[in-house]
C-alpha cells in the first residue's frame, strides 16, 4: 500500500498549464489512487456530518460522483447525480452556470431530492464557485436544505467559498492552494 504522507495536501499532484497556459491544475487522481488517502479524505469530509440527519448527497459531474458516492455511503445517504445537460434520461430541471469563460448548464431529475430534503453538496475542488452555485440554486428550486457544501481542494484567490457562504451555504474544505 501506499504510504500516506502526513499531510493530505501531498498526495494532490499539480500539472502546470493544463488545460492550457497559466493553469495550474490540482490533479486529485494521485490522492484518489492512494488508498489511505482517499479513505482519510472521505473519513474527513464526513466529519461534521457524523451523526446528522442528511438524507441526499449530491455530486457534481464528473469528480463529484467520486467523491460524492464515497460520502453518501459514509452517511447512509441516498446519492444524487447533478449532470451536465442532456445526460439524464427522466424529466429534468435545469440551471445555467457560468464556468471561466461563457456559461453551461447542468441537470438534476425532478424526483431526486424531495421537498424539505436535507442535502449535503460534494464535489472534488472549488475555483470561482460558479458550478457550486448552480447546483446549490438548482437544488433549492426542488425545495431541498442545502445543509452544506464539502470540497478537498479550495482554491480560495477565485472567492468561489466565500460566494457559497454568502449564499447561506456552511462550506469545508480540506486544503487551500493560493
Ligand atoms: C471542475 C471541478 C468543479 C469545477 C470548479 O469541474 O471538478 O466541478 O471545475 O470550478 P468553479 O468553482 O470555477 O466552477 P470541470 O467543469 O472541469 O468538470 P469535470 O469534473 O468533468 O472535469
Ligand atoms: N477546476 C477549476 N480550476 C481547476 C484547477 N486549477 N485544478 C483542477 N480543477 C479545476
Amino acid at each position: 500500500m501506499t504510504p500516506i504522507s502526513t499531510n493530505l495536501i501531498d498526495a494532490v499532484r499539480t500539472i502546470p498549464d493544463y488545460p492550457k497556459p497559466g493553469v495550474m491544475f490540482r490533479d486529485i487522481t494521485t490522492l484518489l489512487g492512494n488508498a489511505r488517502a482517499f479513505r482519510r479524505t472521505v473519513d474527513e469530509l464526513v466529519q461534521p456530518w457524523a451523526g446528522a440527519k442528511i438524507d441526499k448527497v449530491a455530486g457534481i459531474e464528473a469528480r463529484g460522483f467520486i467523491v460524492g458516492g464515497a460520502v453518501a455511503h459514509q452517511l447512509s445517504a441516498g446519492f444524487v447525480p447533478i449532470r451536465k445537460k442532456g445526460k439524464l434520461p427522466h424529466q429534468t430541471v435545469r440551471m445555467a452556470y457560468a464556468l471561466e469563460y461563457g456559461q453551461d448548464e447542468m441537470e438534476m431529475h425532478v424526483d431526486a431530492v424531495h421537498a424539505g430534503e436535507r442535502v449535503l453538496l460534494v464535489d472534488d475542488l472549488i475555483a470561482t464557485g460558479g458550478t457550486a452555485e448552480g447546483a446549490v440554486k438548482l437544488l433549492r428550486q426542488i425545495g431541498a436544505i442545502v445543509e452544506a457544501a464539502c470540497f478537498i481542494v479550495d482554491l480560495p484567490e477565485l472567492g468561489g467559498a466565500e460566494k457559497l457562504r454568502a449564499m447561506g451555504v456552511p462550506v469545508r474544505t480540506l486544503m487551500s492552494f493560493e
